[in-house]
């Protein structure tokens, strides 16, 4: 006899759960980033309005499809229609290519707290400028960090070792238990930290940079980078949420839980944007905000160096992007099981060793793709680039264009309301209909063909 699926107890489970998910170095490094570049306020609007339209309809379709399927996605889309089964085995592969990378990055975070809670923070801001003839380069603690081999590696290897160790309890004693706890410590920091640094000197100039509509910074590479944050944010198009909701119990009102995650994931976005733009602004300048990727180990580091207990708040800071980094590991790895287990029937314990061994191989080359591996590129890319282009600028709109044609025209929306109302009645359902069939396949055709415009350097986002 088959075991019965497991699934988080309740409401409170799943929307912690899949906010957890959704809540990671997407929001904390990128969201803020991007925030700046492309023109503050307008951002903020143009990105929530996607949020309530387009991620709100994409989310419920896939918590839908879950539950509706009780299965993850290799056997909810088979199940679904034999003929577009091949939608869920690429869904499937997303999270696979994610994991790796993530957790190398997840590693490095840990790295950086270990230094800020040994009190040894002020190192991490070391740098050295190397003259050799005429050209001049800065070599800074973080470059240093990545391009060794054994440390990468450790990091790497402790943080996916916690992610299985967390998914290998399972989703009732695992990841609900685990979200319970660590997401509402990570609300409490989020607050404290960016009202802190609100109310540091010469703070607000960034507050207002980060708030106000810059119209001039807007274009149509506004909208589509927010949206492909957005996909990225809320774990979209990835097979997170159709396995998050394969667990979900019948009684929970669907668009009501998802309105929860979307005000969780944006909510901290915003928090995020709140602590570093503003003390970037006033410790930096507006020039350190375009450092993109590098904000968080190298401009943040030289913040926390110079601000009254900086290096409380910035052990504080390290633990937050943590916890967010580790239940969005957790979501990724414990599709990979699920997808797994669903297709052969294993064992629990085998599944996450086999998840554990796939993910050191594939993430090795991104750990050691700034030193020892560090001549290798592929289409000019790093590795850990690759890994990352690959899955979010290619594979996901792909499969996010495939699901919203799958559902529009074939299994039709009908099945998706019959789902929801299960629970509620679903209130946005005309809203929902237009999007998934029309307007989300369009956005996403444009998202794909400008990343790969963007990746071959013929457009520049
Ligand atoms: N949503 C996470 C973030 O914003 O960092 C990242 C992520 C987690 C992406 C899980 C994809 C995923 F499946």
């Amino acid at each position: 006899m088959e075991k019965q699926r497991s699934s988080f107890t309740g409401k409170l489970g799943f929307v912690l759960a899949a906010a957890g998910s959704a809540v990671g170095l997407g929001n904390i490094w990128r969201f803020p980033y991007l925030a700046a570049k492309y023109g503050g306020g307008i951002f903020l609007l143009v990105y929530i309005i996607l949020a309530v339209t387009f991620g709100f309809t994409l989310m419920m379709a896939e918590i839908a499809i879950g539950r509706k399927t009780g299965l993850s996605p290799v056997g909810a889309f088979a199940k679904l229609n034999k003929k577009f089964a091949f939608i869920g085995y690429l869904g499937a592969i997303i999270p696979m290519l994610i994991l790796p990378y993530y957790s190398v990055i997840g590693g490095w975070v840990m790295k950086y707290l270990a230094m800020f809670i040994s009190g040894n923070g002020a190192d991490t801001t070391w740098s050295e400028t190397i003259v050799n003839g005429d050209t001049t380069q800065t070599v800074t603690y973080f470059d240093k960090f990545v391009s060794g081999t054994g440390e990468p590696i450790l990091w790497f290897v402790l943080c996916i070792a916690i992610t299985m160790v967390v998914v290998l309890f399972g989703v009732e004693k695992g990841i609900e238990k685990v979200s319970k706890v660590m997401m509402p410590v990570l609300i409490v920091l989020s607050l404290f930290i960016a009202i802190y640094v609100m109310f540091l000197d010469g703070a607000w100039e960034g507050v207002v940079y980060y708030i106000k509509p810059d119209f001039s910074k807007f274009s149509i590479m506004t909208v589509i980078s927010a949206m492909g944050q957005l996909f990225y944010s809320m774990s979209l198009a990835m097979g997170i949420m159709i396995t998050y909701g394969s667990y979900m119990k019948k009684d929970v009102n669907i668009e009501k839980a998802v309105h929860q995650i979307e005000i969780f994931d944006t909510g901290v976005a915003f928090l995020a944007g709140l602590m570093i733009i503003p003390a970037v602004f006033v410790f930096g300048g507006e020039g350190d905000l375009a450092a993109g990727p590098s904000l968080m180990f190298k401009t943040l580091p030289k913040v926390f160096n110079t601000i009254w207990g900086g290096q409380v708040i910035g052990a504080l800071f390290f633990i937050l992007v943590l916890l967010a980094a580790l239940t969005s590991s957790i979501s990724l790895a414990e599709t990979v099981v699920s997808v797994i287990q669903d297709k052969f029937k294993i064992d629990r314990k085998i599944t996450c060793l086999i998840v554990l061994a796939g993910c050191l191989v594939l993430g090795l080359p991104s750990a050691l793709g700034y030193g020892l591996l560090g001549g290798v590129k592929i289409i000019g890319l790093q590795f850990l680039d690759f890994f990352d282009f690959l899955s979010n600028s290619i594979l996901m709109p792909i499969v996010a264009i495939f699901t919203c044609i799958f559902i529009g025209f074939i299994l039709k929306p009908k099945a998706i309301h019959e789902e929801v109302e299960i629970s509620a009645p679903f209130k946005a359902k005309k809203l929902f209909n237009v999007i998934i069939k029309y307007i989300a396949p369009v956005f996403l055709v444009a998202i794909l063909v400008s990343s790969i415009l963007d990746v071959f350097g013929i457009f520049k986002i």
